[in-house]
């Protein structure tokens, strides 16, 4: 029974509730420990992954499994001596990909034996590199899915996407792609120099974050067994776990809301 040995496992009987939280702690490269909070609603049949990083970043990933939309934001500490007292707050909508999460049904009934444990991902998947190339439009943002508009209503920073995600949830949400790119989102000229190559605090420039995602369940494991008439069946009794970090490359405007990326 290997795939119990990560001792997060599958309650195989009918929950009473719908929705289900797992608290992580996840330990980093570094060999700090971030805890993360992940959240499945099975109704609005969405996940919420969060934690706060170790530069003391609070990031969100959000996954809208009906529109395939997954959506992060991250909060992003302040150069205080530079008068920057607030966090910087941006949006990242990208298309998000089945083969990449468990259903949020599954994450739903997910437990864990030893909650205290410190877990680590048995597999580290390819770093998605995003570059952004759209602003999205808040009070339109509900077209690519109902739930942007409050998760990124604080988003001043900006709310990004891509084009190429905006035309594949175009065709799964069934939408005219030139309609709801028209209404939704603004093509960002694509004319910036890199802002570690760019001098002028004052001036627009192309800026990268990265950030990791420490832990969550990319596919389900499978057991044999017997059923109450001895019939051999394969059933849910755990998960696979992956770590994957993202880079998002976008246009900051100005410079100075990018002082992180030399
Ligand atoms: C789960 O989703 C439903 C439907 O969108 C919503 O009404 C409810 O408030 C959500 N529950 C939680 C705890 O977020």
């Amino acid at each position: 029974m290997a795939a119990f040995i990560q001792c997060v496992y599958f309650i195989s009987a009918v929950m009473p509730y719908i929705v289900g939280q797992l608290i992580v702690n996840a330990r980093n490269k570094g060999g700090e420990t971030i805890v993360e909070k992940i959240v499945a609603n099975t109704s609005a049949d969405t996940v919420t992954l969060e934690f706060l990083g170790s530069d003391g970043s609070f990031v969100t990933q959000f996954i809208d499994f009906k529109s395939e939309v997954q959506i992060f934001r991250i909060y992003i500490l302040g150069e205080e001596e530079l008068g920057q007292t607030q966090p910087q707050v941006i949006c990242f909508i990208t298309r998000f990909m089945r083969s990449d999460f468990i259903t949020a049904d599954a994450m739903s009934k997910l437990r864990q034996k030893n909650p205290t444990a410190i877990r680590t991902p048995e597999e580290e998947r390819e770093m998605n590199i995003y570059t952004l190339d759209l602003t999205i439009n808040l009070d339109k943002a509900y077209m690519i899915s109902p739930y942007v508009f409050n998760i990124c209503s604080e988003a001043k920073d900006g709310i990004y996407g891509q084009e190429s995600d905006l035309r594949a949830i175009s065709k799964s949400l069934d939408k005219d792609f030139i309609t709801l790119i028209s209404a939704a989102a603004e093509l960002i000229p694509n004319k910036y120099g890199k802002c570690r190559d760019t001098q002028d605090l004052s001036k627009p420039c192309t800026c990268q974050v990265h950030t990791c995602i420490g832990w969550y369940p990319c596919g389900l494991k499978y057991c044999r067994g017997t059923d109450s008439t001895g019939k051999e069946v394969n059933y849910r009794c755990g998960i696979k776990t992956c770590k994957r970090c993202l880079a998002f490359v976008y246009v900051a405007s100005p410079k100075m809301k990018c002082l992180w990326d030399f």
